[in-house]
């Protein structure tokens, strides 16, 4: 695992900064997505009809959506047996995230959630298992051809390493950075994406299915004249403070964030190089920045200057927002793994 990764975790716990409690973006999302979720669960299950049914989450995190997902595939996955008259199958669901997630709290909040399953879908349901599987998702972590169905929500947009390149005053690509930081961004995702999709293509069984929803970018770098991102805008927030001595500028200048938002068509790109899955369909749908970014800004810049940082990134939005419609860009990409 690289030191990104070994840093890298959401705000744990249930305080007014932790991802569970600002986690509502990524729930519209998971919501909006549903629909291509759903039709891609029904074709695999109607299709295969595995008496377990085995599934996997990448990048779980540890919130309300976390569980959120098993409801929603066990309840696609329950009215596609009503329309068919067929037996439930047996769930058995791998949360899988960075060893430093707090599982713990998904863990000891298991009990209520399959009283809460049984109580609602009866005693002919099911049953389903439950389990974490800690470890990079840029590296194998399932036996050969074990899994029926993957998905990801929120997650590929997080690089394993972060460019070498000197990138003064900023911290993601910005107007001002040299070209080659675009370039290495770009690089380091296309080498991320395509170790993911090989791994999963190795764990998933033939003709399996993955529904991947990341945050993407509709922007084009290379024109010079996009609009800010919000990385480009903490970068901002983080130069005033340097103006005004509360961050060293060599701190700056040697942070770049670990993170990427592709466009769809970088994502197209790498879906096709690597080979293993049938691009299905791509849609584009639109964060809360502190809950997913306090704890690898925190661990370069200091934990205590991250109140004063956010407090001053909000106005920064805010000014932005005025002149911007500060729209996101969701990519939700619905892929079926060869046959051969
Ligand atoms: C914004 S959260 C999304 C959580 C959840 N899927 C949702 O939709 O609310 C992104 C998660 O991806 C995890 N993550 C980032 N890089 C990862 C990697 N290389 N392997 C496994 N998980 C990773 C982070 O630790 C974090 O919990």
């Amino acid at each position: 695992m690289s030191n990104v990764e070994k840093l890298l975790c959401m705000n744990g716990g249930e305080g007014e900064t932790s991802y569970a409690t600002n986690s509502v973006v990524q729930e519209e999302v998971m919501l909006k997505a549903k629909p291509i979720l759903e039709e891609s669960l029904r074709e695999l299950y109607l299709g295969t009809f595995p008496s377990c049914l085995r599934i996997a989450d990448f990048g779980c995190s540890s919130g309300p959506n976390t569980l959120l997902f098993v409801s929603k595939i066990t309840d696609i996955i329950s009215s596609a047996c009503q329309e068919v008259n067929h037996k439930e199958p047996t769930f058995l669901v791998f949360l899988n995230d960075l060893p430093g997630n707090d599982f713990n709290t998904i863990f000891r909040s298991l009990p209520s959630f399959y009283e809460k399953l049984r109580k609602d879908k009866g005693m002919e349901f099911g049953p389903c298992f439950i389990g974490g599987m800690p470890g990079t998702f840029y590296e194998r972590l399932f036996p050969d051809h074990y899994l029926h169905f993957a998905h990801s929500s929120y997650s590929l947009h997080w690089r394993s390493q972060v460019p070498e390149e000197l990138n003064k005053g900023n911290i993601y690509i910005a107007k001002t950075s040299p070209m080659s930081v675009y370039t290495s961004y770009l690089q380091q995702f296309e080498r991320d994406f395509t170790l993911f999709l090989t791994s999963r293509s190795l764990e998933m069984i033939p003709g399996g299915y993955m529904v991947l929803t990341m945050i993407g970018s509709d922007k084009n770098f290379l024109s010079g004249n996009h609009s800010y991102t919000i990385f480009e805008l903490l970068g901002l927030t983080l130069n005033d403070m340097v103006q005004e001595g509360l961050v060293q500028e060599e701190k700056l200048d040697s942070f770049n964030m670990p993170y990427y938002a592709p466009t769809a068509e970088e994502v197209r790109h790498v879906i096709k190089t690597e080979g293993s899955s049938k691009h299905k369909r791509g849609t584009y749908v639109a964060t809360t920045i502190r809950v997913v970014s306090e704890s690898i800004l925190a661990s370069h810049f200091g934990e205590e200057i991250m109140d004063n940082l956010f407090e001053r990134f909000a106005i920064k939005m805010d000014e932005y927002l005025v002149t911007e419609k500060g729209v996101y860009a969701n990519i939700v990409v619905s892929m079926k793994r060869k046959n051969n």
